[in-house]
């Protein structure tokens, strides 16, 4: 272990952030009453340039009058390169009460970007007396992004969590595709007349959970966009869990139960867990610090792993 230790992401749930544009005022009430741990109400590319003025004033009176219940709620600003996201940030925190708990900032580049947002925020905050601090959140998704995520993920405290964002990032890389997450029929591996997709997200992802859990950050996957294809989401999620990340978005209601599944320990895993720490419990009894646990090793390393699970299954259910 380092003589630094990794810091905790924030203890909240962080399974399933839902989408929907500030344009579509009829699915707010949808949205509050949904099972998702975090709404993202959307200002910038769910939002048709005509739309951003009525889109932002819409955002705003939602959460003035919307009951969110327990809701994490987020509100995506427009981009650092346009001339919306300014007047975003100051009327959401000028006109916006303390319910709103997080702007999610997109396409980042550098940490500069976080630093001007933060910049701005905590001026509007003293002036107006703001007694909650708005918390920040980042996509991931240029080639920039990803080339910076580590100092981006160091750029500010605000910074609560960091996700991947698809299709903006396939774009700035130059991928040769269109879909927006998981299996690319062109990603393959071939042999003896079989072909093998492999992940084209994979060293993105793992560059995202490596900057998150030495910042810590929670590290989340962004939208798959074939929202009839629930075999897609879930393989798709169920490697960004195995990979470490928390949660996925939901860019319609049908993947919100699926995200909830797959990022929620299953009784199995926790109760798998349980007994590998009680495993290391009769070991240490022993003066062992390895043995045995269904013909498999386990060892200390295996009480950290196991811990990661109980501690989410516990956080899961408050
Ligand atoms: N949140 C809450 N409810 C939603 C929803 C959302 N994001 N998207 C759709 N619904 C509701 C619909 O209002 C409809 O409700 P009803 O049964 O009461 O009429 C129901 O779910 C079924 O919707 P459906 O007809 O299948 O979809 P649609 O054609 O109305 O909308 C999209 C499809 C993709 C345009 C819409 O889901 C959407 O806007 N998603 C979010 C896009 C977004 O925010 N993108 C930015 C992040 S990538
Ligand atoms: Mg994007």
């Amino acid at each position: 272990m380092s003589f630094t230790l990794q810091p905790l992401a924030p203890a909240r749930p962080n399974r399933c952030q839902l989408f929907g544009p500030a344009s579509n005022t009829k699915l707010f009430a949808k949205m509050a009453t949904s099972d998702a741990d975090v709404i993202n109400i959307d200002l910038e590319d769910s939002v048709a340039p005509s739309d951003k003025d009525a889109a932002r004033a819409n955002a705003i009176e939602a959460i003035n009058t919307i009951d969110w219940g327990s809701k994490y709620l987020s509100v995506r600003i427009n981009g650092l390169d346009t001339g919306w996201w300014y007047r975003d940030v100051v009327d959401l925190l000028e006109q916006a009460g303390d319910r709103l708990d997080q702007i999610m900032i997109p396409k980042v580049g550098c940490a500069g970007d976080i630093y001007a947002v933060d910049a701005l925020v905590t001026a509007v905050e003293r002036a107006k007396n703001r007694s909650k601090p708005i918390s920040f959140e980042v996509i991931i998704e240029s080639a920039a992004g990803i080339a910076h995520v580590e100092e981006i993920a160091a750029a500010s405290p605000r910074l609560q969590a960091m996700s991947l964002g698809a299709a903006d990032f396939a774009a700035s890389m130059g991928m040769a595709t269109t879909g927006i997450g998981g299996t690319q029929e062109n990603y393959y591996m071939h042999r003896e007349g079989q072909k093998y997709w492999s992940d084209p997200w994979h060293w993105a992802q793992a560059a995202i959970v490596a900057a998150c859990r030495t910042h810590g950050l929670l590290p989340v996957d962004g939208p798959f966009g074939d929202f009839s294809d629930d075999e897609g989401f879930r393989a798709q999620a169920l490697r960004s869990a195995t990979l470490g990340m928390v949660g996925k978005w939901a860019i319609h209601p049908k993947q919100i139960a699926l995200a909830n599944e797959v990022f929620t320990p299953s009784a199995e895993a926790v109760q798998e867990a349980r007994e590998i720490l009680q495993a290391m419990e009769d070991a240490k009894a022993r003066g062992e610090g390895a043995t045995t646990y269904k013909g498999r090793l386990v060892d200390i390393a295996s009480i950290k792993q196991a811990e990661v699970i109980v501690t989410q299954s516990e956080m899961i259910n408050g």
